[in-house]
C-alpha cells in the first residue's frame, strides 16, 4: 500500500539549529549532498527543510513570495528538483503571521492560498508554519486555513505546526490538517534546554499517532553544546516519543561520534514504529527515570535515563515494561550486545546518560529489519 504523508514520523534535516538566517542556496544543496554520503539517507532521511530567512522582503506585484535573489539565485523550484534528483524532498517554512520570526519575509496570513500555490509549483514536500507576528488572531483559525490552502493545491505536503503548544494544538491539528505540531518553545543547544522540553511532553502521548505526531523540536545533535552521553539520551528520548527526526547540524561536517548517533537504525527503528502509543515515563526517582514504548512485534523499548551528575545503578523490570513470560531476549541499542534474561534489566548509567534496551519475550521469533516492520494501517 502506498505511505501517505505523516504515517511516521517524518526524518530529514533542517537549517535552523545550526545556521539561523545564514542560508542559501548552496548550503542547502551541500546539506542535500551529505545526506546522501554521509548515510543518513540510506538510514530513512530524506526531508531537507527550508527555515526562517529564504525569501525578499517584499511580495512581487501581483502579491507571490519571491525567493531572496542573492541567497537563492535559481529559485526554490530549482533547489526542489536538485533535491528531489537525490531521492530526497525538500520543505519550507513561513509564520502564520504579516512577517516571519527573524521579519526578513513575509508571513503567510491573509496570503495562505497563493503562498501554498506556490510551494506547490515550486514542488515543496513540507511546511514548517510557524506562529510570529499572529496579529493576536486565533491559532485555530490562522492554521485551518493553511491547512485548506495546501489541500486545495492538491499536492501532499506534511504540514508542520510552530505554535509551540500555546494553545493546545495536540487537541486540534489533525482537524487543521497537520501531521506534527510542536509541543513547546525553542530548543536550544543545552541540557537545561533539552531536558526542559522532556519534561512538557508527559501526558501528550495520548495524542502521537499515525498521521498526527507530537513535535518536541528539532534536534541539537552535533552542534557542541552538550556531550555525546548527552546528546544520546536526547536522541533516544526523542526516537521514543515518535518525534520527527529533523537533524539541525551541520552535515558535511559531522563528526564521526555524531553520525553514529543521528544514524543509529535501532534506535531510529524505535522512533518509526508505532504500536498504539509514543514512548512515556513510567517511573521517575528524581535524577532517574524510566521510560518505555511498546513495539508492534511484541517487544519493548526501554530507556534508563540518569539526570543525575553521578554514575546511577538502575533497573527495571519485564513486568514494569507490561511483557509476559519468563524468558526474555534483551539488545543493547547503544553496543549492538544481545543478552538474556529471566525479566530483571540492569546498566550503570553514567551522568546525563542513557541505557536503551529492546526487550523481546523469548519465545518471540527474531525482530524484523526496520524496512520491513509491518505497517499499521492508519484506516
Ligand atoms: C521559531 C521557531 O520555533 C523556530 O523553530 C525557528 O523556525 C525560528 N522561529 C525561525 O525564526
Amino acid at each position: 500500500a502506498a505511505q501517505r504523508v505523516g504515517d511516521r514520523p517524518p526524518m530529514g534535516w533542517n537549517s535552523w539549529n545550526k545556521f539561523g538566517c545564514d542560508i542559501n542556496e548552496d548550503l542547502i544543496r551541500g546539506a542535500a549532498d551529505a545526506l546522501v554520503s554521509s548515510g543518513m539517507k540510506d538510514a530513512g532521511y530524506q526531508y531537507v527543510n527550508i527555515d526562517d530567512c529564504w525569501a525578499e522582503q517584499n511580495r512581487t506585484a501581483d502579491g507571490k513570495l519571491e525567493p531572496n535573489h542573492e541567497k537563492f539565485p535559481h529559485g526554490i523550484k530549482a533547489l526542489a528538483d536538485y533535491v528531489h534528483g537525490l531521492g530526497l524532498k525538500l520543505g519550507i517554512y513561513t509564520s502564520a503571521g504579516t512577517q516571519t520570526c527573524q521579519k526578513t519575509m513575509p508571513g503567510a496570513l491573509d496570503h495562505e492560498e497563493a503562498d501554498a500555490q506556490s510551494f506547490a509549483d515550486w514542488g515543496v514536500d513540507y511546511l514548517k508554519y510557524d506562529n510570529c507576528n499572529n496579529q493576536g488572531r486565533p491559532a485555530i483559525e490562522r492554521y485551518t486555513k493553511m491547512g485548506d490552502a495546501i489541500k486545495k493545491t492538491g499536492r501532499p505536503m506534511i504540514y508542520a505546526l510552530c505554535e509551540w503548544g500555546e494553545n493546545q494544538p495536540w487537541t486540534w491539528g489533525r482537524d487543521a490538517g497537520a501531521q506534527l505540531w510542536r509541543t513547546t518553545g525553542d530548543i536550544s543547544d543545552n541540557w537545561g534546554s533539552m531536558t526542559g522540553i522532556l519534561d512538557q511532553q508527559v501526558g501528550l502521548e495520548k495524542y502521537s499517532g499515525p498521521g498526527g505526531w507530537n513535535d518536541p523540536d528539532m534536534l541539537e545533535v552535533g552542534n557542541g553544546g552538550m556531550t555525546d552521553a548527552e546528546y544520546r539520551s536526547h536522541f533516544s528520548l526523542w526516537a521514543l516519543l515518535n518525534a520527527p527526526l529533523l537533524a539541525g547540524n551541520d552535515l558535511p561536517a559531522m563528526s564521526a561520534a555524531n553520525k553514529k548517533i543521528l544514524e543509529n537504525k535501532d534506535v531510529i527503528a524505535l522512533d518509526q514504529d508505532w504500536a498504539g502509543t509514543q514512548g512515556h515515563k513510567i517511573r521517575d526517582d528524581g535524577d532517574t527515570e524510566v521510560w518505555t514504548k511498546p513495539m508492534s512485534d511484541g517487544s519493548a523499548a526501554v530507556v534508563l535515563f540518569n539526570r543525575g551528575s553521578a554514575t546511577a545503578a538502575m533497573s527495571t523490570t519485564a513486568k514494569d515494561l507490561g511483557l509476559k513470560g519468563r524468558d526474555y531476549r534483551v539488545r543493547d541499542l547503544w553496543s549492538g550486545t544481545e543478552t538474556e534474561t529471566a525479566g530483571t534489566l540492569r546498566a550503570a548509567v553514567p551522568s546525563h546518560g542513557s541505557a536503551v534496551f529492546r526487550v523481546w519475550p523469548a519465545t518471540h521469533p527474531a525482530a524484523a529489519p526496520m524496512t520491513t516492520l509491518a505497517l499499521p494501517s492508519p484506516d
